[in-house]
């Protein structure tokens, strides 16, 4: 099987969930993992209010803490903004760039996604960068067409497999309950395989590719197993640790 010895990610996405007593959850992940060698990474994306105290909750687990987004400068006149580095500061491994509800919400471009992935290189941390077709673009037939341009457009140059994951997130999929069919998946997942190696050779052969969307303890056994599928990002059921901890079993034998 193409990929098989990536080793897979599981990311929770909270999105803008969470307060306090939302780390509950995630000292139950914590709990409901125990202590063996987990076949999966697993990480979860905090609220950047909850990334100091998630992270200091989470030491010595092997729970990786992530955030959602960063600015791509270091420092500076950008109220409201969080740089990488902050993210680091923080006990972030990775940051989340280009997600849709970003692209969509706060109309990132391409470029500003290479540009925040750049900075979480620089930094120091994983970019886990978004792509994913509108409904739609998938309705006119561009889905492999509009994901691999947003790949080409957002991955820096200096990505590799241990600095880089791709999630493909179709937008249509996205907290709707909806989700493509495993030919649908594996046809998407292969084609940004194929982007990936002819761009970054064989750092591209190597890196993750996570599927997200509508991504549940139901689906994740099948979505998971599909080939180049190296994990998944999780929204809606990564905020339930019961859920989560549903999906990460999926890599269990
Ligand atoms: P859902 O799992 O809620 O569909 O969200 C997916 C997502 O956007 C993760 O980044």
């Amino acid at each position: 099987m193409a990929g098989a010895r990536i080793k897979p990610l599981v990311a929770g996405n909270w999105k803008m969930n969470g307060l306090a007593a939302q780390l509950a959850e995630a000292e139950a992940v914590r709990a409901g993992m125990g202590s063996g060698s987990p076949a999966a990474d697993v990480m979860i994306c905090p609220p950047a209010t909850l990334l100091g105290r998630l992270s200091s909750a989470l030491e010595g687990s092997g729970i990786l803490a992530g955030g959602q987004d960063c600015h791509s400068e270091k420092s500076g006149a950008f109220t409201g903004d969080i740089a990488a580095e902050m993210l680091v500061d923080c006990g972030a491994a990775a940051v989340i760039v280009g997600h849709s509800e970003r692209r969509a919400g706060h109309g990132e471009l391409d470029r500003d996604v290479r540009a925040k992935a750049s900075a979480a290189h620089r930094a120091g941390l994983t970019a886990i960068v978004c792509v994913g077709e509108t409904a739609g673009e998938r309705a006119a037939g561009l889905t492999e067409t509009v994901v691999c341009r947003q790949l080409e457009g957002s991955l820096p140059d200096g990505a590799t497999a241990a600095n880089t994951v791709v999630a493909y997130e179709p937008v249509w999929a996205i907290g709707t309950g909806l989700t493509p069919t495993a030919e649908d998946v594996a046809r998407v997942h292969r084609s940004i395989r194929g982007a990936l190696e002819g761009r970054f050779g064989a750092e591209g052969a190597q890196m993750r590719i996570l599927y997200g969307g509508s991504v549940k303890p139901s689906n994740a056994r099948e979505l998971l197993s599909i080939d180049n599928v190296n994990g998944a990002l999780v929204g809606g059921a990564s905020l339930k640790a019961a859920d989560f901890l549903g999906i990460i079993s999926a890599y269990e034998a």
